[in-house]
């Protein structure tokens, strides 16, 4: 058997300054769904996520708690692994920063870079961002702002912080030697950058003239440490994008590393937030360039989860170190892990900003979940078990032959579907599959499978329709499988379809009129319990 493709993503690594919260549990499912999904569709996947541990904001959350920046971080490490745990992410890899394997990557690309000619020692003098860990120069300092009369002070243009005066010996990454480079690589792959919106935003921002980008910090000592001149450590940012390479083995010992990286290396997509792409577009690539090594193929920008800001009235981006995240648990409660993942991951348009309400999740697990999959297969599988005596009809011989509306909207659907969810048009691709469910419902009422019970002479034809509405379920689990693995996994075993859980050729399983008749059915309990308590 050919070796099946490697396909390698990544989340952004989280800073460890709080507990994680939706909008960092947002990346992390959006990439679970897109790992699951390949894995189905026969890749190799190498699913990366982990957190990012040094610099100085990490350093002050750690003060701020009496403890030492290392203790702090292994103190918070369990939130985030528990979380994901919890939050069925299959994750292959979990990266800390503060890892040997780190330490060893970092130090490598650092004498890379220096052999290379990019690096040059020098004095920074300019602002720096402490929550976005940033550094801005005076012309980009914002002076003031309005909302909050912090007029005279010098405010962070992203992030309207407060910005901290750096001056310090520092190295330097010839970052302005890139500029043409990188404006080819957005021209020869668009794909790069994703959504296009992205994309205009990098491109302006390069075409407006780079600068070279400070790496190393002397003022504080919580960072990697520089091979060749001890007292500087590396810039956080620096050293975090280099993560992605250090998980597949760059500048690690032995064969067996070298095998992996050059089986992984580039990457295929980094999932990152907005806020963070000219980190992954702009400084990433021109690092490995700088290196020579090639770029990730694809990075794929999602908006913002936004919350109302109670005293102005505005929506915000939620954030760790704004102090108004919502907490996972809250919605977990609310709709149940699967529910969750689903109205995130089809409810938010990945590419825009996405406003959350509470009022929004119950209307979307109650319509898709509720009234339509989970009463899709309440439904069925109790006429199968009250009809054909607890057991899927023994399939009638022209069945998988015969035509009817599901076969229609279940040809192709693996096609459509798939050209989707490779586009991360997560909401696309679960319409398409809810298209099957709701034209399963209407099968229902057009056919009143009960009235054909009551005529024995219509016994085939109740067969065939049973098996009609067991094979949409069999087919839709398969496609809500990266988005709710769990009741999927549940549907199918409730139609002996146990052995199919885990595919890794969802066109193959798709293809309708396989079920196998004559096997037990489990009535079960409702997958999805509607919801009552509106808010
Ligand atoms: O930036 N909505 O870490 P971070 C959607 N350590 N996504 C959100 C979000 C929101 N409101 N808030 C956060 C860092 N995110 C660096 C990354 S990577 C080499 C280093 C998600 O803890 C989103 O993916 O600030 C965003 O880009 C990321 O968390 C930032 O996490
Ligand atoms: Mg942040």
């Amino acid at each position: 058997m050919a070796d099946k493709p490697s396909f390698y993503i990544t989340t952004p690594i989280y800073y460890v300054n709080a507990a994680p919260h939706l909008g960092t549990a947002y990346s992390t499912i959006l990439a679970d769904v897109q790992a699951r999904f390949r894995r189905s569709m026969g890749y190799d996947v190498k699913f990366l996520t982990g957190l990012d541990e040094h610099g100085e904001k990490v350093a002050q959350s750690a003060a701020a708690h009496d403890m030492t920046p290392q203790a702090w971080c292994d103190s918070l490490v369990p939130a985030f692994k528990d979380l994901w745990g919890e939050l069925e992410i299959t994750n292959d890899d979990f990266i800390r920063t503060t890892q040997d394997r780190q330490t060893r990557a970092v130090q490598h690309l650092w004498e890379v870079l220096k052999d290379k000619g990019y690096i040059y020692k020098g004095s920074y003098d300019g602002w720096y961002c402490v929550p976005d860990e940033t550094y801005f120069t005076e012309t980009q300092v914002r002076h003031e702002d309005e909302e909050n009369h912090t007029e005279g002070q010098h405010l962070c243009p992203d992030c309207h912080r407060p910005l901290e005066r750096v001056k310090e010996e520092s190295w330097f990454f010839k970052l302005s030697a890139f500029q043409e480079p990188l404006l080819k690589l957005y021209r020869e792959h668009p794909e790069f950058v994703e959504p296009e919106i992205r994309r205009n935003e990098v491109v302006s921002f390069v075409e407006g003239g780079l600068n070279d980008l400070s790496i190393s910090r002397t003022s504080f000592d919580w960072g990697i440490p520089l091979p060749f001149d001890e007292k500087h450590v590396t810039y956080v940012w620096f050293d975090a994008l280099i993560n992605y390479l250090t998980a597949v083995g760059y500048g690690q010992p032995g064969e067996e590393a070298a095998a992996e990286f050059a089986k992984r290396w580039p990457a295929q997509v980094h999932i990152v937030g907005k806020d963070i792409i000219r980190f992954h577009c702009v400084i990433w690539p021109a690092m490995l360039m700088a290196a020579g090594l090639p770029v990730t193929e694809r990075v794929f920008a999602h908006g913002f989860l936004m919350v109302k800001n109670e005293e102005t009235g505005q929506g915000e981006k939620m954030s760790k170190s704004r102090g108004n995240a919502i907490a996972p648990r809250e919605v977990i409660d609310m709709l149940g892990v699967e529910g969750y993942r689903y109205y995130f991951m089809s409810d938010v348009t990945p590419g825009t900003d996405g406003a959350i309400s509470f009022g929004r999740m119950e209307q979307v697990y109650n319509t898709d979940l509720a009234n339509s999959w989970g009463n899709l297969v309440s439904r069925s599988l109790n006429m199968s078990a009250k009809y054909f005596d607890g057991k899927v009809p023994t399939v009638p011989a022209s069945w998988a032959e015969r035509e009817n509306p599901l076969r229609s909207v279940a040809d192709g659907i693996v096609d459509r579907y798939a050209a989707k969810m490779g586009e991360f048009a997560y909401h696309e691709a679960t319409a398409e599959v809810m298209e099957l469910v709701h034209a399963a419902n209407h099968y229902i009422e057009d056919t009143e499978p009960w009235a054909l019970a009551k005529d024995p002479a219509k016994h085939d034809e109740l067969a065939a329709v049973i098996c009609d509405l067991i094979e949409s379920i069999r087919i839709t689990a398969h496609l809500l499988m990266p988005f709710m693995p769990e009741t999927s996994a549940e549907a199918l075993r409730r139609i002996s379809c146990e052995g199919e859980v885990s595919t890794d050729d969802l066109a193959g399983i798709c293809a309708w009129g396989q079920l196998a008749g004559d096997v037990p059915v489990t009535k079960g309990d409702p997958l999805f319990p509607r919801l009552e308590t509106s808010r």
